[in-house]
């Protein structure tokens, strides 16, 4: 197996952190854990019975005619027969309770105006928003678009689309209008929900603008919903007559009564759209029953998420992590959950610190990379505040190396919360492996083991596990509920990806190594994806933007480690005869490219100008060679170039800009 750019680990195994005197606020029986072991199938049903309330409960588990019996999609169903809705488990089913009046989100953006909005505030929202894009036409199946900034009006407008049975898919506001222009039309939307901007580091985020620009190329869009953020003054966001609309304005004239619609389960709930090995991106479609059991039962194991509560995840919800772990999971658990629109280190880089003391956040979930920036900046702004009210922390979207989980554990933590490092993607919808705290042991830099209901393996090439303490790809045995069920208008390229390499069998594209105390250490992609800050970027979907350019003949993309990001991106191009000339600027011109394109999550770190790249025989670029010279490492076996002048070239090149 290739070694991937990531840093392996410098891990210990033999470190464990057992906290004896944490107490779970919500107790797990034993039993839980021998009966998923027994028979995953029926625990899963048996979870879905407790922890949703269903319109009709389902007697069906599982379904599931693996690719290998020759069955194309759709071939697995979880709770088939069984009827519910997700907007009513997330607010009807508190309404109901004592939870009426208690806040569920609590929410502050970057200027420091704040909103709190009770679960009987968001059941007034969420119906008045879903009686709105009954107005404008969308019925169940639809799809509408939401491009926000990170403010409650996205959850309303989430939970809106569920009432209705509308399938929502959110384009995170840090994408550019092309990279929403794509979303839009792959998935067909005909409402699109944005703001006139959002603020991030003292700066507006001009989504409106963006939304504009992209629209000019979607055809199915009908109707665009503006929320006033009041980034600006109302004057100054130009509104196409006929189908720009005033969310405030259409809100106010909206009926609030908008009963839930009764869904089946494998009925859609989202699209998300993540990166993949090929240029276009792929739209994961999850579905409504599975995927609530599966969020809100790790919620519960996790994250031990109880009344009392105050929970913190800082993601944005155009990543699934916000739409699982700020959204759906927490709000499903009656939880009251803290939503910060801006930026950490805005106005000062102890923000997030005065965001917990402010609000007494209990459990907070944030990435290493910034756990990593906060580390550099150093503990003193977390020392400003009084965080003692912290009693659990987690961590997602890469590996966590050991040094970033002592010093979040010991500076944020007081060596008194757990770690729960959470490993999962877009595609699991839910945790597959992470400590259930106050149970598991810790290892720093360690997921740990499988929840329950999981079955999770590290093989080899040929399909066979892999000994202890051995480097092999990750691999989930059997489905699982919130599994996304095929990607948007392409179910051969699911296939193919995901179920195709280990016949019926789940391909997490991530490396891992067991140790001789079954811990999973999770060792980064084994694809052409890269995790940049705990985001993902496809090194192909950059290669085609960069070809793109006039100025470039071929683009290579390939990661390099860095210590805060984990992976950046660095270019190699070549350039054409014709552009010669801009040879000086180019580099600086490319990366503003990527940033327009896709977004400034793609920018990559570095660009190099070559004159060739360097490739095999047959044609293939040698990423690997790339990879070397761009970490500093010493080449590796270089028989196979065409022309291995390319390589001391290159050598020299990178040599030159150090
Ligand atoms: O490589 C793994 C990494 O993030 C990838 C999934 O990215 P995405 O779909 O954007 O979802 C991110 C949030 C769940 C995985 O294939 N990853 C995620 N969590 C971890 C991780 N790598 C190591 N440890 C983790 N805890």
């Amino acid at each position: 197996m290739e070694e991937s750019a990531r840093t392996v680990l410098d891990f210990s195994s033999d470190v464990v952190i057992s906290l004896h005197s944490w107490q779970r606020r919500t107790p797990l029986p034993e039993e839980l854990f021998e009966r998923a072991a027994l028979d995953p199938a029926e625990f899963w049903l048996r979870v879905a019975h407790q922890v949703i309330e269903w319109i009709e409960p389902p007697t069906q588990s599982l379904q599931w005619n693996p690719p290998s019996s020759g069955s194309l999609p759709p071939w697995v169903a979880w709770f088939a027969d069984g009827k519910l809705n997700v907007a009513q488990n997330c607010i009807d089913r508190h309404v109901r309770t004592w939870r009426r009046n208690k806040a569920a989100i609590i929410w502050e953006g970057e200027p420091g105006d704040t909103r709190v909005l009770t679960y009987y505030d968001l059941y007034r929202e969420v119906q008045r928003c879903a009686n709105m894009l009954r107005s404008l036409g969308v019925s169940k199946g639809d799809r509408v678009t939401i491009y926000l900034p990170l403010i409650p009006e996205a959850a309303i407008a989430m939970l809106a689309c569920a009432r209705i049975g509308a399938v929502h898919s959110v384009v995170f506001g840090g994408f550019s209008a092309e990279a929403l222009r794509d979303r839009i039309n792959d998935s067909q939307s005909t409402v699109l929900i944005t703001a006139d901007g959002g603020w991030r580091r003292g700066a507006i985020v001009p989504l409106k603008r963006n939304a504009d620009e992209a629209l000019r190329q979607c055809p199915s869009v009908r109707h665009v919903v503006v929320v006033q953020r009041g980034v600006m003054e109302s004057d100054n966001v130009p509104m196409q007559e006929g189908r720009d609309h005033w969310w405030h304005q259409l809100m106010t004239h909206s009926d609030v009564t908008c009963p839930c619609v009764p869904l089946s389960s494998e009925d859609p709930l989202f699209i998300l759209y993540t990166s993949g090995t090929t240029g276009k991106p792929k739209g994961q479609l999850h579905t409504t029953g599975g995927y609530l059991t599966g969020v809100t039962a790790t919620t519960q194991w996790v994250f031990d998420i109880a009344d009392e509560d105050v929970y913190w995840c800082t993601a944005d919800v155009g990543w699934i992590t916000g739409h699982s772990y700020v959204v759906y999971g927490p709000l499903a658990n009656g939880a009251t959950v803290v939503m910060y629109e801006g930026a950490p280190d805005y106005p000062d880089r102890d923000r997030w610190w005065a965001l917990v003391e402010k609000y007494g956040v209990t459990i907070f979930y944030t990435a290493p990379t910034a756990i990593r920036t906060m580390m550099r900046w150093g503990e003193e702004y977390v020392q400003r505040h009084d965080v003692s009210s912290l009693r659990l922390l987690g961590s997602v979207g890469e590996p966590i190396n050991p040094e970033a989980w002592m010093w979040y554990f010991t500076h944020v933590g007081g060596r008194r919360c757990p770690i729960v490092d959470t490993w999962w993607q877009t595609e699991t919808g839910a945790i597959v492996i992470a400590p259930i705290p106050g149970r598991t042991a810790l290892k720093p830099g360690s997921a740990t083991f499988p929840l329950p209901g999981y079955r999770a393996v590290v093989l080899d090439e040929a399909g066979s596990p892999v000994p202890a303490g051995e480097r092999g790809y990750l691999v989930l045995e059997q489905p699982w509920p919130s599994m996304s069920r095929t990607i948007w208008g392409d179910p051969e390229r699911y296939v193919q990806t995901y179920w195709a390499r280990y016949p019926g069998k789940y391909l997490t594209s991530d490396a891992a190594t067991c140790d001789q105390d079954g811990y999973f250490w999770l060792l980064g992609r084994t694809d052409d994806v890269l995790n940049v800050a705990g985001h993902r970027i496809s090194t192909m979907e950059l290669e085609s933007v960069l070809v793109e350019h006039p100025a470039v003949a071929e683009a290579a993309v390939i990661g390099r480690s860095d210590a805060i990001k984990g992976q950046v991106p660095v270019a190699f191009v070549t350039v054409r005869e014709s552009h010669r000339n801009e040879l000086p600027e180019i580099g600086e011109e490319l990366k503003q490219y990527v940033t327009e394109r896709i977004g400034a999550v793609a920018r990559p770190a570095e660009v190099h100008v070559v004159v060739e790249l360097p490739k095999t025989r047959s044609g293939k670029i040698m990423r690997r060679l790339l990879r070397d010279i761009a970490e500093g490492r010493v080449l590796g076996d270089t028989t196979t170039l065409a022309d291995p002048a390319v390589v001391e070239q290159l050598k020299e090149k990178y040599r030159g800009e150090e």
